[in-house]
């Protein structure tokens, strides 16, 4: 067996870097804060970071409308403090990974401004533009996914343009060659720098229908923000996954490949259906995404025989070679310990840790941070200012170092507000706290990184029997070490019967019983404890 690569034994650990913190004094997160900070990271044990975009950007959508794709934003520092950045990640032993955004630019990219300076600037085709319908209306009845139609009228040239998010971030025309040209070399200028891969934004949305014909309705839509990762109002059948988005995605990972040892991961359809994801690996011949993004942690309901269901149909189509990887939440989906719960929160953290493939962990869940509500008229996010109730701030509110002001984030107000609990739910009152969930990721990740059967091994799904709905049982197994996962999702304790054999507990989600031997016919688990077992 081939060694396994940095990026499937290791865990990824996503940084929104306004929030993460702030060493200039303006309020919001730059590089040097991240730099000061990476001993944290170093403590926790997690292997890699994923940032948020840090590229010039007038931050219509905080930075995926880019405006320079080979720059950093003063915001958040030079581009010698981006290397300072990466040669103290390296000298840690951690990856660095950034976010790239190739659908759309922001509409202050100087190819815009060319674009849109007139119909017959060499620049013009490489967006995406069409007449009005003879009625004056749009070309066609495409929703954008903030809200409104995905087409704006350019008064100047007389055209519309596409944007599928925010007019402010109008969609590249992924059929000139030129622009993929262009993104390719951002990609090489980064990748030569010396930074270990690349999260790719809406990936499969890259290519839209050459017809343009219109979206149906989706019948089953209900507005509200738990429908919108679905795909909202309109089934989305000609403006994502279009014929030759796999040949444009393998295209881009032959970039990858011209380097040793780099990753590329892509954000893909929000989807339950394992062939969605599993398509975006390619074969051996056009190698496509080494981890397209697997939501369905966060997209399921909460209940062991959705989640049992749905990682047994991921396992069975992942093809040969396909590595998978979990998500619990991110910058764009409510934090997980508001979503279920405290003690709800520390089982999807064993769960997340214990599964077959790369985690996701998303920055401030490891101190189990929640939603920090809003009020509608401070509400920055542009999704939440179009389409109320679906803002995205709460889960990007600044990260929570200490007890001191602001949380020890910055010295300045911060963009966003501080969570109320900061006082209590922090890094340091965590760390010397040794029940708090922060030192349960820490034993997590520790106890995975130190166990091949949780980092290599195979899965297998246990049966818990007349249990079957309330306590998640598994099996990871490398060689001769066999580890058995259980976690109950019950509020009351549940004793399983597991064939007979001898357990040694190694992590309990209850931060106790460590070391501790168990009879597998008889393992007690208490109100929503979840137990990692060696079998022996
Ligand atoms: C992705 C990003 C999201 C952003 C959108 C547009 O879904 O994760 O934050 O708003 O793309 O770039």
């Amino acid at each position: 067996m081939p060694q396994a690569a940095w990026w499937q034994t290791g865990i990824i650990y996503q940084i929104y870097p306004r929030s993460f913190m702030d060493r200039n004094g303006d309020g919001v997160g730059d590089l040097q804060g991240i730099i000061a900070q990476l001993d944290h990271l170093v403590w926790l044990g997690v292997n890699a970071i994923w940032l948020s975009p840090i590229f010039p950007s007038p931050m219509a959508d905080f930075g995926y409308d880019v405006s320079d794709y080979t720059a950093i934003h003063p915001l958040f520092g030079t581009l010698a403090d981006f290397d300072a950045l990466l040669e103290a990640a390296h000298a840690r032993g951690l990856k660095l990974i950034l976010d790239l955004v190739p659908n759309h630019t922001s509409d202050q990219h100087p190819w815009f401004q060319q674009a849109r300076a007139s119909r017959d600037n060499p620049k013009r085709d490489w967006y995406i533009w069409r007449d009005a319908q003879p009625d004056g209306s749009p070309p066609n009845n495409w929703a954008a996914y903030f809200g409104g139609s995905m087409w704006t009228w350019d008064a100047a040239t007389k055209q519309y343009y596409l944007h599928s998010f925010l007019p402010e971030q109008p969609d590249l025309n992924w059929r000139n060659p030129e622009v993929k040209a262009a993104i390719f070399d951002a990609v090489r200028f980064w990748l030569d720098r010396g930074v270990d891969g690349f999260r790719v934004d809406v990936i499969d949305r890259m290519l839209k229908d050459e017809q343009f014909r219109d979206n149906p309705v989706n019948p089953d839509f209900v507005p509200g923000r738990d429908n919108l990762a679905a795909g909202g109002a309109q089934q989305r059948v000609y403006s994502e996954n279009q014929p030759g988005i796999h040949a444009l995605i393998a295209e881009l990972r032959a970039v990858f490949d011209a380097y040793d040892d780099r990753v590329l991961i892509g954000e893909i359809a929000y989807s339950t259906d394992p062939t969605v994801i599993t398509t975006h690996y390619g074969g051996s011949a056009a190698p496509e995404q080494h981890l397209p993004i697997n939501f369905a942690l966060l997209l399921l309901p909460w209940e062991v025989e959705a989640l049992r269901a749905f990682i047994a149909a991921y396992e069975a189509a992942l093809p040969a070679g396909g590595w998978p990887n979990y998500v619990l939440s991110n910058h764009d989906q409510p934090r997980i310990a508001s979503k279920l719960g405290d003690a709800e929160a520390r089982i999807a953290a064993m769960l997340l840790l214990t599964l077959r493939g790369t985690p996701f962990v998303y920055y401030g869940d490891e101190i189990g941070m929640h939603n920090v509500p809003i009020p509608q008229d401070q509400v920055q996010d542009p999704q939440g200012i179009n389409m109320p109730g679906t803002s995205r701030d709460p889960e990007r509110t600044p990260m929570q170092w200490h007890d001191g002001p602001n949380a020890g984030f910055s010295t300045a107000t911060p963009w966003l507000p501080i969570a109320d609990d900061y006082l209590t739910v922090n890094v340091e009152a965590e760390r010397a706290d040794p029940h708090s969930i922060l030192n349960l990721y820490r034993r997590l990740i520790a106890y995975r990184r130190d166990t091949p059967a949780l980092t290599l091994g195979a899965y297998q799904a246990l049966d818990s029997g007349e249990l079957a709905d309330t306590v998640l049982v598994y099996e990871r197994q490398h060689e001769n070490q066999r580890v058995v996962v259980a976690l109950n999702f019950a509020a009351d304790p549940k004793t399983i019967s597991l064939p007979a054999g001898q357990g040694r507990i190694g992590v309990s989600t209850h931060m106790e019983r460590s070391g501790e031997t168990v009879a597998l016919d008889r393992l007690v688990l208490r109100p929503h404890e979840g137990l990692i077992v060696e079998v022996v």
